[in-house]
């Protein structure tokens, strides 16, 4: 394997996997946050260079990762002007906070234990987020993506559901995103008829690839 460790070749390589969409979505997105100041500290891997089959995208060894600390990344503010069916006057729109980790977890479908929440406070601390505050002053809302750059955490808290907020919002943060020019997908579960319907309802573009979670634990 190769081991792509300067930002030249990895950028030689997001442009190269940028050829090869939609299949190489996945590693696409991580790669382009990798170029971005590559706040998870990942290392990529290629089996061979131009022509490579594979790549494999794993985390620097460095004491302490195993641990999943909290980098220092900074979080993109979201500019762009909220347009659409919103209630203004109830609902603000703002970022989500590290403080909001454990509320994003408790409706996250992978989440519910100490990992999975300080994973999404890591990938609050480093990448863009949106949500709605509501007349409590908490997320009623919200959309936040991981290290690949898939939407992967969105939700909406059961007394606001049904009234068109997380259609908003997602909508919203793919607008955004698009503007920031940052490569966004997501991922619906095939059972998540709701889900399903936002993401046809906002006519976003189905694509022919699985999706797949690795989950490695240590021997
Ligand atoms: C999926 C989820 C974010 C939708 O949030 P929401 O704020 O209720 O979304 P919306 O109000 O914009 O509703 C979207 C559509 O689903 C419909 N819908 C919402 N809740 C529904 C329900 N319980 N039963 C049937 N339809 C429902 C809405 O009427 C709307 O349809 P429309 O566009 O024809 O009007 C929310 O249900 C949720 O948090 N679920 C748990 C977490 C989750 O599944 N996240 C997505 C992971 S990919």
């Amino acid at each position: 394997m190769i081991l792509f460790d300067n930002s030249y070749m990895l950028q030689m390589l997001e442009k190269s996997l940028r050829k090869r969409l939609p299949e190489s979505l996945k590693v696409y997105g991580t790669v382009f946050h990798m170029n971005q100041g590559n706040p998870f500290k990942l290392k990529a891997l290629v089996d061979k260079w131009p022509d490579f089959d594979t790549v494999v995208v794993r985390p620097q060894e460095q004491p302490g990762d195993t641990e999943m600390n909290v980098g220092d990344g900074e979080q993109v503010p979201i500019l762009k002007k909220l347009t659409g069916s919103c209630n203004e006057e109830m609902f603000k729109h703002s970022t989500l906070d590290v403080t909001h980790a454990a509320l994003v977890d408790k409706f996250w479908y992978f989440g519910g234990n100490r990992r999975s929440q300080r994973f999404i406070e890591r990938c609050i601390q480093s990448f863009p987020t949106l949500c709605l505050l509501g007349p409590e002053g908490t997320p009623v809302t919200w959309a936040l993506m991981d290290q690949s750059g898939e939407l992967r955490m969105g939700a909406t808290v059961p007394k606001y559901r049904s009234q068109g907020l997380g259609t908003y919002v997602l909508y919203s943060y793919v607008q955004s995103m698009d503007k920031l020019g940052f490569p966004t997908y997501n991922h619906a579960d095939k059972a998540n008829k709701i889900s399903q319907k936002m993401n046809h309802t906002l006519q976003l573009v189905p694509m022919p690839c699985d999706w797949n979670q690795w989950n490695c634990v240590p021997l």
